[in-house]
């Protein structure tokens, strides 16, 4: 039986899109899944959205959409990324999903079932205008130690003291502005602390099968200071309503916290992708998600970055060994992705640089690929995308070593042989051949261990002496000499087939490029078993060019900071009350009304937006909500159209009358509480509406009328 291998990434938080940091794990993961799979392994790759939460219940609150559409509307956005950059996981779920819900509830019950789960109360902030307990981050006031002001409840970016939310002078909630109070509420914590538990994760964490600096890590999390502070505490896994998350089973009102249900968002994927039939189709599997899951010959593998090695190696094997079930084979660390010269990438913007403008650029999703391989190893270290670097590695080895031995061969094997190859090689050609094959054990074995730097730099020696070889014989000058045609065919049939060797190595890097390879080579696809033989006599066909060089004008263009918004800055004498945004937040560059701009689309992604010329026939106030005006619209289709907008607080109903505006004419209608509406109001305003008030309706020119298309 072939190795069986589930794979995952960690699931991103699915309140913002993929950013360079999310694609370099990808990637990583992805070149060790090809590579699993050239082997013949059976390997099931998984990723999922992780949506619940806080911060994302109250995103998608600001933007007036419910948590569950705003986590969708980011899930329908990631294909372009995945696709692009040849992500090749099965199947991509969400950690709202049924499977997930019924995972979470089951493994807690069985958690509690072993009396590893404790209710204690517990005094926390409280937002009174918002009705919620506040998470340290949502709380801000004056440092206890500095005093400077501002300061988040869990430390002081002045002067770095690190505290208690209670200890903060004049505490505010981040989320009303109101003064929080204290109070108290019923929280279940996982009991990490009970000897089980302590003595479990002492051994799975260092009996070697975790990255050394890893273990070393969870080592120091594990020591009590001198203090006695420190070690390993109990873990609170409760959230009180309102929270988007899974209900605690037998506890009304209390939601799992979201790093609970995340990692088991791993499994509920998986086993969304054999109810889906995945396994099925692809190797004709037969067993259940939990049947597979039972077979100790299954390797769980999780690649993550280093922030999130606490959950990974202490919470969730915990999590899984008392719940019986399997346990991670290995959790691959990996260290961060910095930009130009170490430059702090924020882990939720990730400015520096944007995946999709590199795609838009025209630029190579494998000059990518092969980059970042190049730059990783197995170790937690941090890696940085240089400029020169990435120049440098492309053009020189990438294109110039690998790419060119095909591009000096293949014109003469077409032209002067009819694309046939020959099966007579003299010893020179077989020596470097057999150099070559020989390679393939200790490419795999880097393959494996994840030495991506390494296995680069192992197949670019192998190149090297491939051009060597090129240069000794120089097939142009075989070219242009009488009686010397057998000499060119194998000349040239050596540097194919040597390509070809080299093309299987670097096929978990390159899959697109290779995919072409074999098109052109006239070969099925290749695995690493087909370097133990050569093609002999074969014929290939037309090489057409396989990868262009990188354009420095292409990587100015992809740093090129995004147009600065226009901030008027007031004349001397001037009040500077309205226009100034608070804390220098709106002026951060590159984020004009306070949100990046939006992924690039295509003119046919635009065209589906049908956006009409409305005119308002009718405005009125709905009894029940403070948020919204009934619009009737006229949009020339010889009825009236039924509209709710949330633009109450901005106009009063007379003001709109006998207007015209712009609306979506073909948004699916939504039932809301008020009623049916079929349709939606353009209008602008600034992400962050409470700094920044005020909502625009948008009316056309003159002359415009209603049902007018807008093009
Ligand atoms: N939602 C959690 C993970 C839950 S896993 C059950 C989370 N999400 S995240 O979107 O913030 O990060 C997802 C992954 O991207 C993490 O592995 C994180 O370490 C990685 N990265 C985020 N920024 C990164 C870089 N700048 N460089 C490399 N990886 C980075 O954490
Ligand atoms: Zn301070």
């Amino acid at each position: 039986m072939s190795r069986q291998l589930f794979v995952t990434t960690a699931l991103p938080y699915a309140n913002g899109h993929f950013h360079i940091g999310h694609i370099m794990e990808y990637i990583q993961a992805d070149i060790w899944v090809r590579f699993q799979r050239m082997q013949g392994a059976q390997v099931h790759f998984v990723g999922a959205d992780d949506a619940h939460g806080a911060p994302i219940m109250i995103a998608a609150d600001k933007v007036g959409k419910t948590p569950q559409q705003f986590v969708a509307d980011i899930a329908a956005g990631r294909k372009p990324y995945l696709d692009g950059f040849h992500i090749s996981f099965d199947h991509w779920s969400s950690t709202d999903s049924p499977e997930n819900h019924e995972l979470a509830q089951s493994i807690y019950l069985a958690l509690k079932a072993q009396g590893l789960i404790d209710v204690r109360p517990i005094e926390q902030f409280f937002d009174p205008d918002k009705g919620m307990f506040l998470a340290d981050r949502f709380i801000k006031g004056e440092c206890p130690k500095c005093g400077a002001k501002d300061q988040y409840g869990d430390s002081c970016e002045v002067c770095g003291a690190v505290y208690a939310p209670t200890e903060l002078k004049n505490p505010y909630s981040a989320l009303s502005g109101a003064t929080p109070v204290l109070k108290t509420s019923d929280h279940y914590f996982f009991k990490l602390s009970d000897p089980r538990c302590f003595n479990f994760l002492e051994q799975w964490t260092q009996d070697g099968k975790l990255q050394p600096a890893v273990s070393k890590k969870i080592k120091e999390w594990f020591t009590k200071d001198e203090n006695g502070e420190g070690g390993l505490g109990d873990w609170d896994i409760s959230r009180d309503a309102p929270y988007f998350g899974i209900e605690i089973p037998g506890a009304p009102g209390k939601y799992f916290y979201v790093w609970l249900d995340a990692p088991i968002g791993y499994l509920a994927s998986l086993k969304g992708y054999f109810a889906a039939g995945g396994p099925l189709n692809k190797y004709g599997e037969q067993r259940s998600f939990d049947e597979f899951m039972a077979d100790p010959a299954v390797e769980q593998v999780h690649f993550i970055g280093k922030d999130i090695t606490y959950f990974h190696t202490l919470f969730w094997p915990a999590m899984l060994q008392f719940s019986g079930r399997k346990l991670p084979t290995q959790v691959n660390v990996h260290g961060f992705l910095t930009v130009n010269n170490g430059e702090k990438m924020s882990k939720s913007r990730g400015t520096g640089l944007d995946p999709l403008k590199y795609l838009s650029l025209g630029m190579n999703a494998e000059w990518l690929r092969y980059y970042i391989a190049a730059k990783l190893n197995a170790n937690v270290e941090d890696v940085d995308f240089n400029k020169d670097d990435f120049m440098a590695r492309v053009n020189s080895d990438l294109v110039g070593k690998y790419i060119n031995i095909a591009s000096r061969a293949a014109g003469f094997i077409a032209k002067r042989f009819g694309g046939q190859l020959t099966a007579s090689i003299g010893d020179d050609g077989r020596a470097l051949l057999g150099t070559l094959q020989a390679g393939a054990a200790g490419v795999a074995e880097l393959y494996e261990a994840r030495e991506l730097g390494k296995v680069l730099r192992e197949i670019m020696l192998l190149a090297d002496r491939v051009n060597e070889y090129v240069d000794a014989n120089k097939p142009w000058e075989l070219a242009k000499q009488e009686g010397m045609d057998a000499r060119l065919q194998e000349v040239c049939t050596v540097c194919i087939e040597a390509f070809r060797l080299l093309s299987i190595y670097l096929k978990p890097v390159l899959p697109a490029l290779v995919g072409n390879v074999e098109a052109f080579l006239k070969v099925a696809p290749m695995t690493f078993a087909d370097a133990a033989q050569l093609l002999g006599a074969h014929t290939i066909g037309e090489y057409k060019h396989l990868m262009q060089r990188v354009d420095v004008k292409m990587l100015d263009a992809l740093f090129e900071p995004p147009p600065a918004p226009v901030i008027e800055l007031p004349k001397p004498g001037e009040s500077t009350k309205a226009p100034m945004p608070p804390e220098g937040e709106a002026l951060a560059l590159g984020r004009p009304g306070g949100e990046e701009i939006a992924p690039t689309i295509t003119i046919d992604d635009f065209v589906k937006v049908d956006l009409r010329i409305a005119k308002i026939v009718n405005a009125e106030h709905v009894e029940g909500s403070t948020k919204l005006l009934r619009l009737t619209l006229d949009v020339g289709e010889g009825r009236h159209r039924n509209v709710f907008s949330g633009i109450k607080e901005a106009y009063q109903p007379e003001q709109l009358i006998g207007k015209l505006t712009v609306m979506v004419a073909n948004l699916a209608p939504r039932k809301m509480k008020f009623g049916v509406s079929e349709g939606m109001v353009l209008a602008a305003s600034h992400t962050d509406e409470k700094a920044n008030p005020g909502v625009y309706v948008l009316e056309p020119f003159p002359g415009a009328e209603p049902g007018m298309r807008i093009r």
